[in-house]
């Protein structure tokens, strides 16, 4: 069935402005934004949202699954725009756990999603996308770690609407799919794209790091480290994955 869909110009984020109106919206949602005054990252970071050719977008899900079953979502999230993406012609997108996109190591996307403590035993969940299709030179200075656009990924670019439409499709399929078959049904999927699997990386932990190889997630969407022989998984968000 096709979404509920919202395009505006200027808004300061719309994972926000789905947040705002959370109550009154079906679920399967969509707000697109030209630009962004306030685009958001995890933990009070911000996204740059020039005005240009990239992709800022948002969309309510109501997960009947529960609080529970969010964890997995920016994972399960990851495959559908990867997996979309490949469909596009962009071959080799990767995902770095938990919630970006990459291209030749590269950030290309960031994926948050955020919820209500609306009442009640499902998940009301807001999924934000930011995905850089073109960035203006002037915006580039503001962004301090490597990324690209996927005007260098995908050739040709297909135009942003079929873009718009192919991810948003995809994501909602993916989504329905996971409440179906849960975390179990994505995990190979994700490994398969894994940017670090088997790569030596660093794990940010407050003032802690950790070092180890990437081993995947196992079915609970947990990050695994290998260090001196063992294996240990780690869940939370309060961890950044940094390549070594
Ligand atoms: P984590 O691994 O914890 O998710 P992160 O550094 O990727 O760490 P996020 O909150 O996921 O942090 O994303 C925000 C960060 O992404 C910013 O601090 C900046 O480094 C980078 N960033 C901001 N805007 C863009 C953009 N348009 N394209 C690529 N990267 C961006
Ligand atoms: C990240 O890498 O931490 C996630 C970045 C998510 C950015 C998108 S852009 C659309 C939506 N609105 C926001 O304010 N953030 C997300």
């Amino acid at each position: 069935s096709c979404p509920q869909l919202e395009l505006i110009p200027v808004i300061d984020s719309t994972n926000q402005y789905l947040l705002n109106q959370i109550d009154q919206l079906p679920s399967g949602a969509v707000c697109l934004a030209e630009y962004q005054q306030a685009g958001r990252g995890r933990r009070g970071r911000q996204w740059q949202s020039p005005f240009g050719s990239n992709l800022y977008l948002s969309t309510y899900w109501r997960l009947e699954a529960g609080v529970a079953a969010a964890m997995g979502l920016s994972l399960v999230v990851g495959v559908a725009i990867a997996e979309a993406l490949q469909q596009l012609g962009a071959p080799d997108i990767r995902v770095k756990w938990p919630n970006d996109l990459y291209y030749h190591d590269q950030k290309l996307a960031g994926i948050l999603v955020e919820m209500t403590g609306k009442a009640g035993d499902a998940a009301h969940l807001v999924i934000g996308i930011g995905l850089n299709i073109a960035m203006p030179t002037a915006a580039t200075a503001m962004i301090d770690q490597a990324w690209t656009n996927l005007s260098a990924a995908c050739l040709p670019l297909p135009s942003r609407n079929v873009l718009a439409a192919t991810l948003i499709e995809r994501i909602h399929q993916t989504l329905i799919e996971y409440e179906e078959v849960g975390l179990c049904g994505f995990v190979e999927r994700w490994n398969r794209i894994d940017n670090f699997l088997n790569r030596p990386v660093k794990l940010l932990i407050g003032d802690r790091v950790i070092e180890g190889i990437a081993r995947g997630i196992n079915e609970q969407g947990a990050l695994l480290l290998e260090n001196d022989g063992d294996i240990t998984a780690y869940v939370g968000g309060e961890i950044s994955l940094r390549g070594c």
